[in-house]
């Protein structure tokens, strides 16, 4: 059995109608009527112990549904959920045990007490052993550097200091398992490298599962091998991010700055963007190479400069949402 196994789930929130005007807020009253909103659509996937698995898909997707119905804060509609034999909601202590969560848009640390008290309550909640809990402490710190803020309410902490608080704050108990839904929502560069390292560390060095929610295509480049790609509650792809680059990647860019403007005309490719002398030019390359492409164009016009654009990540998961996908 996989470490976490999940199989055809699926998650239906009631919403409660409005009806519109003073009637009829009156009569919804005493009498509601509730619209149901499919979040998750019969998702199924497994993963195994030590992986690292980026979870991707548009706003909506269900993203956040099917981390909160893994941690036991929801119940799936219907559908099988294993974590580490244990079915998260009915045994939602134990679950916490050998997890850990983290949810970017939201604070999990008290509020009001100055950092370090949080992660005394959580040595207490947790019952985390006094050696434990320094050492984690030490290498939290050492990483994180969280002793910068150690005496800073909660809410007084920047957004990055808060992401790396509550990131040590969700292994302080060495949990197994690693929840991360948009681990690095709003940071900036630099604090976004810092928890990147951090959790391919902690994915190395300690074997920990991460299960990784992002937008950020540079998380799922950097982190993972593994994506699932969900949209609308289903799952539309799940396999390595290499495939899916080599399959939908095929498209290559060229821009050209022309010595003079001029009325481009090119076999084999397509011109999509000009602006002024300067012009881009899409093309297969499996279709067509860029030195042929570049011998055309060169022939019947004098070039100044060009350059090759190869495909982010993130226009091919765009073209996939927009497109669906077709393997
Ligand atoms: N508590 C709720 N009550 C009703 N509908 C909800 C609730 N939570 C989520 N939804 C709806 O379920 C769908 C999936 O939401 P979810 O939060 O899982 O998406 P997501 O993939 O995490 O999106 P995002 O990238 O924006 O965080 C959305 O249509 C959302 O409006
Ligand atoms: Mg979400």
């Amino acid at each position: 059995m996989s470490l976490i196994e999940v199989k055809h789930i699926t998650k239906q929130y009631q919403i409660p109608k409005r009806e519109e005007g003073i009637i009829g807020a009156l009569k919804s009253l005493f009498h509601r009527e509730y619209i149901t909103k499919i979040a998750v659509d019969d998702i199924s996937f497994s993963i195994e112990a030590g992986e690292m698995v980026g979870y991707i898909g548009p706003n909506g997707a269900g993203k956040s549904t099917t981390i909160k119905m893994l941690t036991g804060i929801l119940v799936p509609t219907s559908g099988e959920i294993r974590v580490n034999g244990l079915i998260p909601y009915r045994e939602r202590q134990k679950n916490a045990k050998q997890i850990g969560v983290v949810f970017g848009q939201r604070i999990q640390l008290w509020w009001d007490l100055p950092t370090i008290d949080s992660f005394e309550l959580l040595k207490r909640v947790y019952q985390i052993p006094e050696q434990r809990y320094k050492m984690n402490m030490e290498i939290f710190t050492e990483i994180l550097g969280i002793d910068e803020f150690y005496q800073t309410p909660v809410r007084q902490l920047s957004l990055g200091q808060r992401m790396r608080a509550d990131i040590a704050a969700a292994l302080l108990h060495d949990p197994i398992i690693l929840f991360l839904d948009e681990p690095t929502i709003g940071l900036d560069v630099v604090a976004k490298e810092k928890i990147r390292n951090f959790i391919q560390q902690i994915n190395k060095e300690r074997g920990v599962t991460v299960i990784l929610t992002t937008h950020d295509m540079a998380d799922i480049e950097k982190l993972t091998k593994r994506m699932i790609l969900i949209d609308q509650g289903r799952v539309m792809y799940d396999g390595e991010l290499a495939k899916i680059k080599e399959l939908y990647g095929k498209n290559r860019f060229l821009i050209v700055d022309l010595e003079v403007d001029a009325k481009i005309e090119v076999q084999g490719a397509k011109l999509i963007k000009e602006e002024g002398k300067r012009k881009w030019i899409q093309f297969d390359r499996e279709k067509i190479s860029a030195s042929e492409l570049i011998h055309q164009l060169s022939n019947r016009y004098e070039i100044r400069d060009l350059t090759i654009e190869e495909p982010e990540i993130e226009d091919i998961i765009r073209q996939i949402y927009e497109q669906g996908l077709s393997i």
